[in-house]
């Protein structure tokens, strides 16, 4: 089963004269744990896309097919619960809550999933030892670096354990290094748990280290490359030569 699935998503902007159509029926299946990065310039419908999959926002037209549910036809509550129980969300500029501590923030989704409050904390523990941040559990976001509050955003987006997370720039504000070690937490994840991720990103170098490359343009898909199954296939197609 495809963990999502867009028909025709379609989202405009406006009327009239400032009418802009962010995506013009965009078809994608992102099939269950599938590591993907969307790239595109500025203005290209990389968040909107983002934010329609995340069911954060109804497209104009078209669906988002979510483990098999048409999220169109949920009304808001609904589309809520799903959310809150299959999607996880990395933002750019971390969006952790100033006055929590790392602990308390990554607990925060369970506010709206419900989910099982104690078991949750042993998750959020077993995370903090994963990405090295046992002994910050009651720091609070203003007393870490932009790394540490990045590996405390990726953490709070598994503690419902989703099926799918989603990235807008989730390393837009961290140097290269940190950048490279948050992507290898979260290929970890992937492998280990076969959650998909879907990452938007500006960076090239980081996009061509996933296993899939979609480029929008003006609303479009206008690529869809897996840049390392090529690396993978090259030496079967030479052996079936
Ligand atoms: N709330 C809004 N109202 C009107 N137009 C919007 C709104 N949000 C986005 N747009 C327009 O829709 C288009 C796509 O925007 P979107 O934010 O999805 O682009 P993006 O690829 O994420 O860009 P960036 O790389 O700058 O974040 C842009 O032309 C933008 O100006
Ligand atoms: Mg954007």
């Amino acid at each position: 089963m495809a963990t999502i699935k867009t028909l025709g998503l379609s989202k405009t902007y406006g009327t009239g004269e400032s009418m802009v159509k962010a995506l013009d029926g965009v078809d994608l299946t992102i099939e269950q744990g599938e590591f993907l990065a969307i790239v595109g310039r500025s203005g290209s419908g990389k968040t909107t896309m983002l934010d329609c999959m995340g069911l954060l926002m109804r497209p104009s037209s078209g669906a988002v097919i979510v483990d098999g549910t048409d999220a169109s036809t949920l009304n808001d509550g609904q589309r809520a619960e799903l959310r809150s129980k299959r999607i996880g969300f990395i933002f750019q500029e971390f969006n952790l809550l100033p006055t929590m501590s790392a602990m308390e923030n990554i607990l925060l989704p369970l506010r709206y999933s419900g989910g099982d409050r104690k078991a949750a904390r042993i998750r959020a523990e077993g995370f903090l030892e994963e990405v090295g941040l046992a002994k910050r559990a009651n720091h609070r976001p203003t007393q870490m670096s932009g790394g540490e509050q990045q590996r405390v955003a990726i953490a709070r987006s598994l503690i419902n354990e989703p099926t799918l997370v989603l990235g807008d720039e989730p390393m837009g504000e961290v140097d290269t290094d940190t950048a490279n070690a948050l992507l290898e937490f979260m290929r970890r994840i992937n492998a280990e748990r076969r959650v998909s991720f879907v990452i938007v990103t500006h960076d090239l170098d980081l996009a061509a280290r996933t296993d899939r490359v979609i480029r929008l343009r003006d609303g479009h898909v206008i690529s869809d490359e897996r840049p390392s199954r090529q690396l993978v296939q090259r030496p079967a197609a030479a052996a079936a030569a």
